[in-house]
């Protein structure tokens, strides 16, 4: 069902002071900042190998990440495997009792279709399953 591991999202304040340890000293190429509105998010998407890193900065003081910045400081958010058809992976981990956030995709960064598992169901670690665009 999983085709490897896209990306790993790191939740921080701001892109502009984060950026450059990933980009200059750890040399990691840029891919693109984009915004993804449907989350309130500033994305940054930086390439390692065949996986990515993901920053994210809030958008929004109420948003979602800036709950967790608030409660966890910067730090890993989410793990997001790739899959190669979203919806059948969303039926397999609900008929299997798995708890979803997302029961229907929705658009993350770059035009990929993500839905993510709720911790309860994946050890603590917030799980996103992503469907990259063809
Ligand atoms: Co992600």
């Amino acid at each position: 069902m999983l085709k490897k591991i896209n990306h790993i999202g790191i939740a921080v304040n701001s892109l502009d002071e984060a950026l450059p340890f990933y980009r200059d000293n750890l040399g990691m190429a840029l891919e693109g900042i984009e915004e993804v509105a449907g989350q309130q998010v500033r994305v940054a998407m930086l390439e390692i190998g065949e996986s990515k890193i993901e920053l994210l900065e809030p958008t929004a003081p109420d948003s979602p990440v800036a709950r967790f910045l608030e409660k966890n400081g910067s730090g890993i958010h989410h793990i997001a495997y790739e899959v190669e058809d979203i919806e059948a992976a969303i039926a397999r981990l609900e008929g299997e009792g798995a708890r979803m956030i997302d029961r229907t995709p929705r658009s993350g960064a770059h035009g990929a279709l993500i839905a993510f598992i709720h911790p309860k169901s994946s050890n603590g670690v917030l799980t996103e399953l992503c469907q990259a665009a063809h």
